[in-house]
């Protein structure tokens, strides 16, 4: 029985005293909560989620990371300052890094193979764009993008990586995939990686991303292969996220 995972992705949104608000708000209501919860913070707010969040069942998470493990990469955060802020999970391969900082395939698979040897957790996503979707595309491209993780990193490492189902046409555009079509979907991820490991295959969590909301996260998470959410929007105001924690 896989748990259900809720993670909120801030993006580049938020304030000091925004955050501050926003996790007292989300820790207030934590109690009625069963699914596991993540925030994935900016970099600055790393250090006051940390200090807000030690000792509660929050999780902490970054949103991208360098490959590198120090040095003269300016602007860049390595998987070891990560870790020194206590975050456990980063955000891999989004598609707004990959549309917009351009971030490759095989870039996000090394990414992700810095993560997980790290001894941290990968929130691995993919997803297509509407022409991909529209031409059928959808299972061949979401294969692809895993299969470039499983060459550079192996099977074994998806026992420290949540794949983040995330249709591009859904993101921040209020149009959500409708059960069936998410749910064809991450059956067809965990077919893949069947196909390699049984075992991987039904302990591996999928969550679904994409404009999810309190109104439709219940009937989202209630599919089979639906494990929970990486929510963008509706992850910055505490009562809406907490509403979508409680629909796990
Ligand atoms: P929205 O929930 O705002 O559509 O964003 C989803 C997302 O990109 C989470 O990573």
């Amino acid at each position: 029985m896989r748990q259900t995972i809720v993670a909120g992705n801030w993006k580049m949104n938020a304030s000091k005293e925004e955050v501050s608000t926003l996790v007292m708000g989300i820790l207030s209501g934590m109690s009625e909560v069963e699914s596991k919860v993540i925030v994935c913070s900016p970099f600055p707010y790393l250090s006051q989620v940390e200090a807000l969040t030690t000792h509660s069942q929050l999780h902490l998470g970054a949103q991208t990371v360098s490959i590198h493990p120090s040095g003269a990469h300016t602007g860049e955060v390595s998987v070891d300052m990560i870790k020194d802020f206590g975050a456990d999970y980063v955000i891999v391969g989004h598609s707004e890094r990959r549309s917009m900082y351009g971030e490759t395939d095989q870039d996000v698979a090394n990414k992700v193979k810095t993560v997980v040897d790290s001894g941290l957790t990968a929130l691995f996503c993919i997803g297509e764009t509407l022409e991909e979707r529209e031409a059928g595309e959808t299972e061949a491209v979401v294969a692809r993008q895993i299969q470039v993780v499983i060459d550079t990193c192996g099977i074994d490492a998806f026992r420290n990586i949540i794949i983040a189902y995330e249709p591009i046409w859904a993101i921040g555009t209020g149009v959500t995939a409708s059960p069936q079509q998410a749910q064809d979907t991450h059956a067809s991820i965990r077919a893949l990686l069947a196909t390699n490991d049984e075992n991987i295959a039904q302990s591996t969590p999928i969550l679904y991303g994409g404009s999810m909301n309190p109104s439709n996260a219940a009937e989202l998470i209630a599919c089979e292969d639906i494990d929970g959410g990486l929510i963008g929007g509706a992850s910055l105001k505490a009562e809406d996220f907490l509403q979508i924690c409680k629909a796990g």
